[in-house]
């Protein structure tokens, strides 16, 4: 038997990537426009590209098999890191921000609320809250008025959370919440600016701003607590109630109970309502689309209202719905700093260093998508779905912090899609092109989008199928190309 050969150290291999300018790095194209620098270092570097922004060395992840070791196979190695701590400002220590043991004891006890049969016994809520909206929109539809989409959404995705999972009706005071939710968006990513450094003493808008966020959600968290102690509802409040810590069996304080309040509120109604604004003018500018998707609502559903059993029944919608989350995943970038030191697609990452994983630049990886600005639901078969590696889509994350309500987003956009189509065509107004803002907290489009709505009453009649369902094409002009880089459209 001959001895072993000592094992050679491996020479450290640093990732390429651009070089930047000195002390800044690569922060001015990252500044100038994030999306469209990031799809370009894996055009132009590859999966795994190196950078430095300003003082920090970042790596950018975008290949299946070096995501599935950040998120997955070596998680514990990647923390949330610096980045995470301006979410803190507002949400203070909930599910999203916070790490360890202190995340998986609270991870465990609000985990029941969002399994399979709880989230399925949410259906009749989404659906009374979608009618309540396009009774609404029957008039302006009439009327000729044009609907600001995404503030309708966020209202709709807000009050069937806070009904489904707090048994709280929150529908009175949700316009003054849409204002606070840009104020949080505004206030958690615009960092770094010169009001920061004044004496805190000093009211300067963003403090202004914090303490408004702070005294609209407080009166929330309040309200619901009250809701629950009167009536016992609400099973996601009944298990922040009933919470203890694993180690001092402690009840949750009153500040947990805040924190994990205030995280799910915001991180479960944000995301939802624009990934619905992407879906409904994808489906607008696609007309093929909106007839097959007609075709399948009224087969399926047969004019009436979606439930627990008939959603599921929905697979082209929900084709749609998995190829708008691709293409405009509302969490888009997320970033880890690495513990210690690992190796992901052969290059080394050093302890310390923080890495991004992004699923907008995954998925428009030419490698796993073909043509990936072309908008195409048949990208999601169940067999081109089993043909690639899982981690070439990933809207909702993946291992132990993977998004801790993704069914019941899925659930949300499948229902809202189809009852949204089933009465209505929308079509994007003239001169509202879409584009997509600075790097904020989701993927939304840059200004309000502005929409038409025609009763599918008056042009085809309800619950009519076939070509006959087919509505005008976009009022004017169909926004056309990337809204990240604003090449061509496919
Ligand atoms: C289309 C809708 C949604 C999308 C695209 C989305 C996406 C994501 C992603 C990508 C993460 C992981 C972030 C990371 O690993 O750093 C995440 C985490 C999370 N999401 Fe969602 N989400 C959506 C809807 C929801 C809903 C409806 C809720 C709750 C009602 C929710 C609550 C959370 C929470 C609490 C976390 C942190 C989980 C943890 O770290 O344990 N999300 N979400």
């Amino acid at each position: 038997m001959t001895a072993a050969t000592p094992a050679t150290p491996r020479a450290a291999t640093t990732a390429p990537g651009p070089k930047g300018v000195p002390l800044l790095g690569s922060l001015g194209s990252w500044r100038r426009n994030t999306a469209e620098f990031l799809l370009g270092l894996q055009r132009d570097y590859g999966e795994v590209v190196r950078m430095r922004l300003g003082p920090m060395t970042v790596h950018q992840v975008t290949g299946p098999e070096a995501v599935h070791q950040v998120l997955v196979k070596n998680h514990g190695n990647y923390v949330r890191g610096p980045l995470y701590e301006q979410f803190g400002v507002v949400m203070g220590k909930g599910l999203l921000t916070s790490d360890g043991e202190y995340w998986r004891g609270h991870r465990r006890a609000v985990q029941p609320a969002f399994q399979k049969n709880a989230v399925l016994g949410i259906v009749p809520n989404i659906v009374r809250a979608t009618e309540e909206m396009l009774d609404e929109w029957d008039g302006k539809a009439a009327r000729g008025e044009p609907v600001d989409l995404m503030t309708e959404m966020l209202r709709l995705t807000l009050v069937t959370l806070s009904r489904s999972l707090f048994a709280y009706d929150i529908k009175p005071s949700s316009r003054v919440l849409k204002q606070i939710v840009d104020d949080v968006v505004e206030v958690m990513f615009r960092r770094g600016t010169a009001s920061e450094m004044l004496p805190s003493w000093l009211p300067t808008d963003r403090k202004r701003k914090i303490d408004r966020i702070h005294h609209v959600f407080d009166k929330v968290v309040a309200d619901v607590r009250e809701t629950y102690a009167r009536t016992g509802d609400g099973s996601l409040t009944s298990l922040m109630e009933q919470a203890v810590d694993p180690v001092t069996g402690e009840p949750w304080t009153d500040q947990e109970i805040r924190d994990e309040l205030l995280t799910i509120y915001l991180a479960g109604h944000e995301t939802t309502a624009v990934s619905l604004c992407w879906t409904l003018l994808s489906i607008a500018n696609h007309p093929p689309v909106q007839e097959e998707l007609g075709g399948e609502i009224d087969r399926v559903l047969g004019g009436g209202p979606p439930d627990a059993e008939n959603t599921d029944a929905l697979t082209y919608t929900k084709m749609v719905v998995d190829e708008s989350l691709r293409m405009h995943p509302p969490i888009w970038i997320f970033p880890r700093a690495a513990v210690g030191p690992d190796t992901l697609g052969g290059y080394d990452i050093e302890a310390g260093s923080s890495v991004l994983v992004s699923p907008l630049v995954s998925h428009h990886n030419p490698r796993y998508w073909d043509n990936p600005l072309a908008f195409d639901p048949y990208r999601f078969t169940p067999q081109a779905v089993r043909e690639r590696p899982r981690m070439a889509y990933f809207p909702f994350g993946a291992g132990p912090r993977q998004c801790i309500g993704n069914s019941m987003a899925l659930l949300e956009l499948r229902t809202i899609v189809a009852m949204i189509n089933q009465r209505f065509r929308i079509s994007m107004i003239p001169g509202h092109a879409l584009q997509y803002g600075s790097p904020v907290i989701s993927l939304r489009p840059l200004r309000d989008v502005m929409v038409r709505l025609a009763s599918r009453d008056r042009t085809h009649g309800r619950g009519s199928a076939g070509p006959a369902a087919v509505p005008a094409p976009a009022e004017g002009p169909a926004p056309s190309g990337c809204p990240y880089t604003g090449t061509p459209d496919a």
